[in-house]
């Protein structure tokens, strides 16, 4: 699959309420990249907010990170497609009836379902402290291949597994990236973490960049650089 480099950015809008969140968006929609939708801003606005940056002609990642019994996962994911977004995220930890039941649910829609393996602000040490005892890279793996198995198209990893990924499952799978920071800039609470050019080259298909964006003092100039990157890279 060969996504165009401006295309290969998820803005993730971060965001306390609407008109933040349209602050942030409207500036970068002319540019082809997704936004995503996650947590704090659908939490606080709801819904409609998908609607707003659909109708700025924007594609949408809603990250929700889906972690529940096998039915109430399905239905979940059955709400997201009817918001018509482009992707959306259950936790991989959830089991294989979860995964099942949430790829089902997308089957024959647009929505591609991808399974969050293990966040990037979590390291061994801290998969330790909730009772996983073996490598952060060990269990991406082993996560994405229940995953496959259940006929799941895509993962979000860490640009540190991106190359035992590729080796393991080659281009079956859509990998998407977070924990991505240009050099120079705050990790904030990342820890594995790669600039764009790096996980571009290792086989990322999508990076996730919030802060190192919406932070900036111009959000326009800091994704025109990062663009650059990662057009350097593709
Ligand atoms: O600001 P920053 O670039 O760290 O934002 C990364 C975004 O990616 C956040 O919205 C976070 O919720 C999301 N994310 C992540 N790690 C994952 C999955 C999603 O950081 N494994």
């Amino acid at each position: 699959m060969s996504v165009p480099s401006n295309q290969k950015i998820i803005v993730a809008l971060d965001a306390p309420d609407l008109s933040s969140a349209l602050a942030l968006a409207e500036p970068l929609a002319g540019e082809g990249c997704v936004f995503k939708i996650g947590l704090q801003l659908f939490t606080a606005v709801g819904p409609s907010i998908v609607k707003k940056i659909q109708s700025l002609g924007a594609r949408v990642f809603l990250d929700l990170k889906f972690h529940d019994i096998p039915n109430t996962a399905r239905e979940a994911v059955a709400s997201a497609v009817a918001l018509g977004v482009d992707m959306t995220t259950i936790h991989l930890a959830g089991g294989p009836a979860m995964v099942s039941a949430a790829v089902k649910a997308a089957e024959s829609s647009k929505t591609l379902v991808l399974g969050v393996t293990v966040l990037t602000s979590m390291d061994d040490t801290t998969l330790d402290l909730v009772g996983i005892r073996h490598p952060a890279t060990d269990q991406v793996l082993r996560l994405t291949e229940m995953g496959a198995n259940c006929q799941l198209r895509g993962v979000v990893a860490s640009p540190h597994e991106i190359t035992p990924l590729r080796e393991e499952f080659g281009h079956s799978l859509v990998i998407v990236t977070p924990g991505v920071r240009p050099a120079g800039s705050a990790l904030d609470d990342q820890r594995r973490v790669m600039t764009p050019g790096e996980a571009i080259r290792c086989g990322a298909d999508y990076l996730v960049i919030g802060r190192p964006i919406t932070s900036a003092r111009s959000p326009r100039d800091a994704f025109l650089q990062i663009l650059g990157e990662v057009h350097a890279a593709a």
